[in-house]
């Protein structure tokens, strides 16, 4: 089978390589050159643990390849993955302009009979736009399918969530693509379930959005707790093991980022609201989500009174650990916060802080990235955790506590155990615990 996957970014890049180790002859492009370049010489331009070791084993076994050319790409391929991005509008809704663009140039290359597949989280009905304009654009009289088989990769373990998956979900209008499609798949063909492309686009939509509502709906038991002498932690423990809950995504904190949980609940919204369909639902936990940053700061205010000229160590910048990808990561809202309250900020992460940069450049004494966590909190007043990165659990807190001018810890993520942490003289704020 020759694959096009178009768009090589944190999941066209992990698709692409993916498919090629089950077998298929694949072809990775993207309007961005240096991305094409990497990947050619067996660079990741992402971190994501084990993609770079399969990229290199892949284009070694030589059925693997990237180019910038797109009309070559989608000329040579019998199958398209698009997995462009699909970024939120103002309204909440995901703006589709790069997958018409990318359906348009699909209709200009159409040699043969190609299945078109959505591989981007889209609003129902986006099959029919991408048929609708292939059709009208095409330039020879050539059939084609367009098919969905949405992704359900979570950033920092997505190789694994590829070879290991829970489900494939692929909607289909023909036979023939639905043969394609699970053949492709065979290796996971006990898992495979086939729909209609609108059942398998809301499918998508739906089990992030749920996933974003348990989420929320834990933040909200851990405000509760701390209001009372509950611990949201053992809360969730207990619920857990009530295998109609499960103990997955209960751990509270200072909520949901990434590039999928905050846009596709505001699309699904967005869709549903359009429809008719009154989706208060989802509002209340965008909104609860939106409000663990207040919580959180207002949390460190507690513990400091002031913050302006309050030295502040920041540990972990990415939106969850395993990651270098900082979109709708808690930690932006935060040290913007921060800033504008006047703290001094020393910024640490295991491999975001090259992308924080560009959002927050270096700026002594204000802004600063340092090399470890035992220089971040050189002479801090509080330490605050907000990404839970495994090096961060196994820091040697009593070297920290002699360093820090204030033993202040705000933990955002409920890395330390409270009585522990106290037990060395620290003053411990957590989430949802006392
Ligand atoms: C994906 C999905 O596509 C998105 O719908 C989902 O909600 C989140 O995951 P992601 O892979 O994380 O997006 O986005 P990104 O890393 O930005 O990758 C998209 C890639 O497409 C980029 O490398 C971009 O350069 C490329 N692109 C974009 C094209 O090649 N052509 C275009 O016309 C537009
Ligand atoms: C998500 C989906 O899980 C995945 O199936 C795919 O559809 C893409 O989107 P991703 O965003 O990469 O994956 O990471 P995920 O592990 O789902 O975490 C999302 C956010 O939720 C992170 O900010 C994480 O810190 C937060 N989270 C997760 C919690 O706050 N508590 C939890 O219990 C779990």
């Amino acid at each position: 089978m020759k694959i096009g996957v178009i768009g090589t970014g944190y999941v066209g890049l992990v698709t692409a390589v993916c498919l090629a180790d089950l077998g298929h002859d694949v072809v990775g492009t993207d309007v961005v050159e240096d991305k094409i370049d990497k990947a050619s010489r067996g660079i990741s331009h992402i971190y994501e643990p084990g993609l770079e070791e399969l990229l290199k084993a892949n284009l070694k076994k030589g059925n693997l390849s990237f180019t910038a050319d797109l009309d070559k790409a989608i000329q040579s391929s019998d199958v398209l993955f698009v997995s462009v991005n699909t970024p939120q509008k103002e309204d909440g809704s995901a703006d589709m302009t790069f997958v018409e663009s990318v359906s348009r140039t699909i209709a200009d290359n159409l040699n043969d009979y190609k299945v078109v597949v959505e591989k981007s989280t889209v609003p129902v009905k986006t099959s029919m736009w991408i048929k609708k304009t292939i059709t009208s654009c095409k330039k020879k009289d050539v059939d084609f399918d367009v098919a969905s088989n949405p992704e359900f990769l979570r950033e920092g373990s997505a190789v694994s969530d590829f070879l290991n998956p829970d489900r494939i979900i692929i909607g289909v209008e023909t036979d023939k693509a639905r043969d394609i499609l699970v053949k492709i798949y065979e290796k996971f063909k006990d898992r495979i379930l086939v729909t209609n492309i609108d059942t398998a686009e809301i499918i998508k939509h739906a089990s992030n959005s749920y996933l974003a509502l348990k989420i929320s709906y834990i933040n909200l038991i851990a405000e509760l707790c701390e209001k009372t002498d509950a611990d949201v932690n053992q809360v969730a423990k207990g619920m857990g093991f009530d295998p109609r809950i499960g103990s997955q995504f209960l751990k509270a904190g200072l909520g949901y980022g990434g590039s999928c949980f905050p846009k596709d609940i505001r699309a699904l919204t967005k869709i549903g609201e359009d429809l008719g369909v009154n989706m208060n639902l989802l509002r209340e936990a965008d909104r609860v989500n939106l409000d663990r940053i207040d919580f959180f700061v207002e949390k460190t205010k507690k513990a400091l009174w002031i913050l302006k000229d309050k030295k502040v160590a920041v540990l972990g910048l990415a939106f969850k650990p395993e990651t270098d990808d900082i979109r709708e990561a808690s930690s932006i809202k935060i040290i913007k916060r921060l800033l504008d309250e006047g703290s001094y900020l020393r910024l640490y992460d295991p491999r975001a802080m090259e992308n924080m940069r560009k959002i927050f450049p270096e700026e002594p004494p204000q802004i600063s990235y340092v090399k470890s966590p035992y220089e971040a909190v050189k002479e801090a007043n509080a330490l605050l955790i907000i990404t839970e990165w495994d090096e961060f659990k196994e820091l040697d807190l009593k070297k920290i506590k002699e360093v820090m001018d204030n033993p202040i810890i705000i933990d955002g993520r409920n890395v330390y155990d409270p009585s522990e942490v106290r037990e060395l003289g620290f003053e411990y704020y957590s989430i949802g615990r006392q």
